[in-house]
């Protein structure tokens, strides 16, 4: 799961002790090397989902593994991530990746992206967790605008497995950790497990105006199926 040229337990530790941001811009010259990178054989199965579109939006795109994935599909690609750290990483990293695409990468808040009927698809990976549910209204409303009218945002999750199931566990041993850390260090890291699973992210995105479909058997997760949620910005 993780590679040696990932980074070590005490870099993990002070990331986790730095807020989101600050977080990640440390973890950024690595971040490929952990298992938290969107893994490509994951993304090949989103691809024929998203079809040849003009305009491509990949939201918290992080080292730009999803952009990387977009590349061939799309004429222009945004990225958008908090992290500058994480901006220049997949600026090098997405040049030298096949596809002709125009990339534009834009540091700033997914929750307030400046764009406007801009995209035809919107994705984001890896990013769930880093969205507090009472943000969900703001990250979904942000993606929301930047579509044009009949555009679709693409979000990758899974249902929620239940307490009989260990991960769910660990999962929740893991956020309550994070609510505490949260609770004595400012500022916030802001990571939290079993969010916007399916069929709970329904509300939110509809609550935003999308229409909301779900397409399963994508990829798996060790207890659960993944599920592609393709959301609607109705024309
Ligand atoms: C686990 S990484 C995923 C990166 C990439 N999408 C991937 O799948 O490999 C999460 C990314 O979300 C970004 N992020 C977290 N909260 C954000 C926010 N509110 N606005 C923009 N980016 C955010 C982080 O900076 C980080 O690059």
């Amino acid at each position: 799961m993780f590679d040696r040229r990932g980074p070590t337990f005490f870099e993990l530790a002070r990331q986790a002790l730095s807020s989101t941001e600050k977080g990640y811009d440390l973890l950024a010259p690595k971040f490929e090397y952990t298992p938290f990178r969107t893994p490509d054989d994951l993304l090949v199965q989103v691809a024929p989902h998203i079809g040849p579109v003009d305009d491509a939006l990949d939201v918290a795109c992080g080292t730009g593994a999803g952009v990387r994935m977009l590349k061939p599909l799309a004429k222009r690609i945004t990225g958008v991530d908090m992290s500058a750290g994480m901006l220049e990483e997949a600026e090098r990293l997405c040049a030298e990746a096949p596809g002709v695409a125009e990339l534009r990468f834009v540091q700033g808040d997914a929750r307030d992206m400046p764009f406007e009927d801009a995209f035809d698809v919107a994705v984001t990976f890896g990013a769930n967790g880093h969205i507090l549910p009472a943000d969900e209204p703001a990250f979904f409303g942000s993606i929301y605008k930047a579509l044009k009218p009949g555009g679709r945002f693409l979000l990758l999750t899974h249902a929620n497995p239940g307490p009989l199931h260990p991960f769910w566990w660990a999962a929740r041993g893991f956020n309550a950790a994070m609510h505490v850390r949260n609770a004595v260090i400012d500022p916030p890291f802001v990571m939290f497990y079993l969010t916007m699973t399916w069929p709970m992210v329904r509300e939110p995105l509809e609550a935003a105006g999308f229409e909301v479909e779900a397409r399963h058997g994508l990829f798996t997760f060790p207890y659960t199926g993944g599920i592609l949620v393709v959301a609607t910005k109705p024309a």
